[in-house]
């Protein structure tokens, strides 16, 4: 049967509202999380209670769709299939959240054949939010849960004919992730030193702001120029890249050469949409890891 797109965005914006106000009435603290794999992988009983709001209401609005959720992930056992899928973050930017700075979001994803075809990322602390549906081009609100007249502005912001420059007069974002030790994580320390010294200047500015795909949504409305990131998650990156993809950005591989990425890579270099430099950009960042790889 055809998939409705529209009828799956309005739904996802309505759960991210209802998962929004969840998330400003919580009162999180960085002392009482829990911790995953060390102590800067953390969730709050916030992240769980959100995932589960958004598990039950899915399932009952689309009971044939597959669900794959960070926090009920099982390793070897949660697989991104060709079926159609929502991938969500409940809360993506955990560590923002329970330090109270307002920057995280919800990132409510659905793929189809695995292709990103609806992309739904809400920030509840700043009352924005992005949508794309594949197609049909993607969006940002301001005041978005208000119900007075809304600025619903297409993305990339101010069209999307500005050039890519060098790296030396670009805005980059970088993670750091949450994995903290082996080689991926020194592959990535010795390669943000040789980007902040590319071009025999320096990168025109690194930015670490701590949430995937709230990095994804500004890559995409063309106010971060390319976010490059080894390690997260499906999750972390399925809604932005539909919002990236419909406002003429593209997401390549993290990875010297990896011209094309899939979802669960867990690599990846997303840049802005542009009239021209996309291909010289990405070389000229790839070239900063010197031809290393990450694992
Ligand atoms: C994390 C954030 C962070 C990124 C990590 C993610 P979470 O997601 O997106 O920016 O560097 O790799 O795990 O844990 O806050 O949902």
């Amino acid at each position: 049967a055809d998939i409705n797109l529209t009828q799956v965005r309005d739904d996802l914006v309505a759960l991210a509202f209802e998962a929004g106000r969840m998330i400003l009435s919580a009162n999180p603290s960085a002392a009482s999380a829990d911790t995953k794999i060390n102590a800067v992988d953390i969730v709050t009983e916030t992240d769980k209670a959100v995932e589960h709001l958004v598990s039950s209401r899915l399932s009952s609005l689309y009971p044939s769709y597959s669900f794959v959720g960070e926090e009920t992930y099982v390793k070897g056992v949660t697989a991104v299939t060709d079926a159609p899928t929502f991938i969500v973050d409940p809360i993506d930017g955990t560590q923002n959240f329970v330090h109270g700075f307002p920057h995280a979001c919800i990132s409510l994803g659905f793929t189809v054949g695995r292709v990103p075809s609806v992309g739904v990322v809400y920030n509840p602390f700043l009352d924005i939010l992005y949508t794309g549906i594949r197609g049909q081009g993607s969006y940002m609100q301001r005041n978005a849960s208000e119900g007075t007249p809304k600025e619903k502005q297409k993305l990339p912001l101010g069209g999307g004919d500005r050039k890519l420059g060098k790296l030396s007069t670009s805005l980059v974002s970088i993670e750091w992730g949450s994995q903290r030790d082996g080689e991926n994580f020194e592959l990535k320390n010795r390669a943000f030193k040789r980007i902040a010294e590319s071009g025999g200047g320096m990168v025109g500015g690194f930015r670490s702001l701590g949430s995937a795909a709230l990095n994804i949504c500004a890559v995409a409305a063309g106010q971060l120029d390319m976010y490059w990131e080894g390690g997260c998650y499906a999750w972390d990156v399925a809604a932005g890249w539909c919002i990236l993809s419909e406002a003429g950005g593209k997401m390549f591989g993290g990875n010297p050469g990896d011209w094309e990425t899939s979802l669960t890579s867990r690599k990846y270099l997303a840049v802005r949409g542009a009239s021209e430099g996309q291909k010289e950009l990405v070389e000229e960042f790839w070239a900063c890891l010197d031809g290393e790889k990450m694992a």
